[in-house]
């Protein structure tokens, strides 16, 4: 172990990410690590023996610690068998100790094919389902370059409550022409079919994507204003919560997963392109994987699927903590600033009065949250925290 600069009381609570970077086909407006598939096919066998030599690679970083959640992440985990994934979560299960209730969440789109999977994927371990819908509008589907139609979306998310106590559904607003009685009727379908936990993104436009290069004409900003205004009121209305920026929740039915990134828990990723933070008692470590899925396989299974693994600076932690967790309602403990960074409060203390000045944030001498102006302006709110 190379020394280090910090002093980290305990070690954070530990996640696990596993990518699979496969897809159908690449929407236009993308730009996480997914590829099309070749000729319908994916090297499943392969690449779940890469993920396997890759975690067991991993273990000396994680030793002895505990793994409260697992998310199988992509790409379109539901092009991958129930056969596939129950090996991948007895391959993990072998190798790591997860607590009795570990949250094991996987990524599903809502096409037929994958809808008649989701009751085996239930028996193969995984616990939550979060189903990416992004609207239920045929037209507006298409505009996405979506594979799947609306009423196969709602049969989806039918199913999805039908197989798992808790499921995600993704939604996007924004979208390329949308008016805001559009943008009620899809919030209206999404709340009437129930779901425990929502997410609903921004529609961004990415660089390197399809749409950077043929931009589509999208809402202005103040419309995008005046729909996230009323989807918060329609999801509150509902009985969800917004908890964090664009997750809204049923009592009880967070995502465990993501709530420990805005907390800057430790997470292990493994997979092509995954990324890693970890903590030691002197060090904060960043790591990413290889990123092309041939070349992530072939590395994994040579004992090679690093790309990248630096320690995070000390000027860095700062920013990189508040990036998490200003995203969050309840904001943060300023006893976990000082647990998780392994820096002292004077560290920020600067930046803190500054946007308390410019009302972004509230705090009392136990926690920091942002203001509802903090949250609407958030950007302006974490770039104060920038090294
Ligand atoms: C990694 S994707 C995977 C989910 C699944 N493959 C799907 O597309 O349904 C997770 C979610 O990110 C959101 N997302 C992807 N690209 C986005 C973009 N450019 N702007 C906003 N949200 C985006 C979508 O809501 C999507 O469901
Ligand atoms: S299906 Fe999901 S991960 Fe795949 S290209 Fe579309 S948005 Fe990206």
């Amino acid at each position: 172990m190379r020394p280090g600069t910090l002093q980290l009381p305990a070690l954070p609570p530990l996640s696990l990410y596993v990518h699979l970077p496969w897809c159908l086909k690449k929407c236009p407006y993308c730009d996480f690590n997914s590829h099309e598939m070749s000729r319908g096919e994916l090297p499943e066998q392969r690449y779940l023996d890469a993920l396997r030599a890759d975690l067991e690679a991993a273990l000396p970083l994680v030793w002895g610690r505990q793994v409260h959640s697992i998310f199988i992440g992509g790409g379109t985990p539901s092009l991958f068998t129930p056969e596939g994934i129950e090996r991948l979560v007895s391959d993990v299960r072998a190798r790591l100790q997860l607590v009795p209730d570990c949250e094991i969440t996987l990524e599903a789109n809502p096409g037929t094919f994958e809808r008649d999977r989701f009751k085996a994927f239930r028996a193969a371990g995984i616990t939550r389902l979060s189903v990416g819908v992004q609207s239920f509008d045929d037209a507006k589907l298409r505009a996405l370059g979506r594979v799947h139609d609306s009423r196969q979306a709602v049969a989806a998310l039918e199913e999805a409550a039908a197989s798992f106590e808790t499921f995600n559904l993704d939604l996007m607003y924004a979208l390329p022409g949308q008016t805001l009685a559009e943008l009620e009727a899809d919030v209206t379908q999404a709340l009437a079919l129930a779901p425990p936990h929502l997410s609903i993104y921004h529609l961004t436009i990415e660089p390197n994507t399809y749409f950077a290069k043929f931009p589509p004409v999208i809402p202005p900003d103040d419309l995008a204003y005046a729909m996230l205004d009323r989807l918060t009121e329609m999801t509150g209305a509902a009985g969800m919560e917004r908890y964090e920026v664009s997750a809204y929740a049923k009592p009880g039915h967070r995502c465990w997963h993501n709530f420990n990134y805005w907390t800057f828990g430790d997470y292990l990723g493994i997979g092509a392109g995954a990324h890693s933070k970890l903590s030691f008692p002197h060090r904060v470590v960043r790591q990413v994987r290889k990123r092309e899925p041939k070349l992530y396989m072939d590395g994994a299974l040579a004992g090679a699927a690093i790309a990248q693994d630096e320690d995070v600076a000390r000027t860095e932690l700062p920013f990189e903590f508040m990036l998490n967790a200003l995203r969050l309602k309840d904001g943060f403990a300023l006893q976990d600033f000082s647990d998780r960074t392994g820096l002292p409060l004077s560290a920020i203390e600067q930046a803190l009065r500054e946007a308390e000045g410019k009302g972004l944030i509230e705090r009392d001498l136990a926690r920091v949250k942002p203001t509802g102006r903090g949250f609407d302006f958030l950007s302006d709110l974490q770039a104060l925290f920038l090294p």
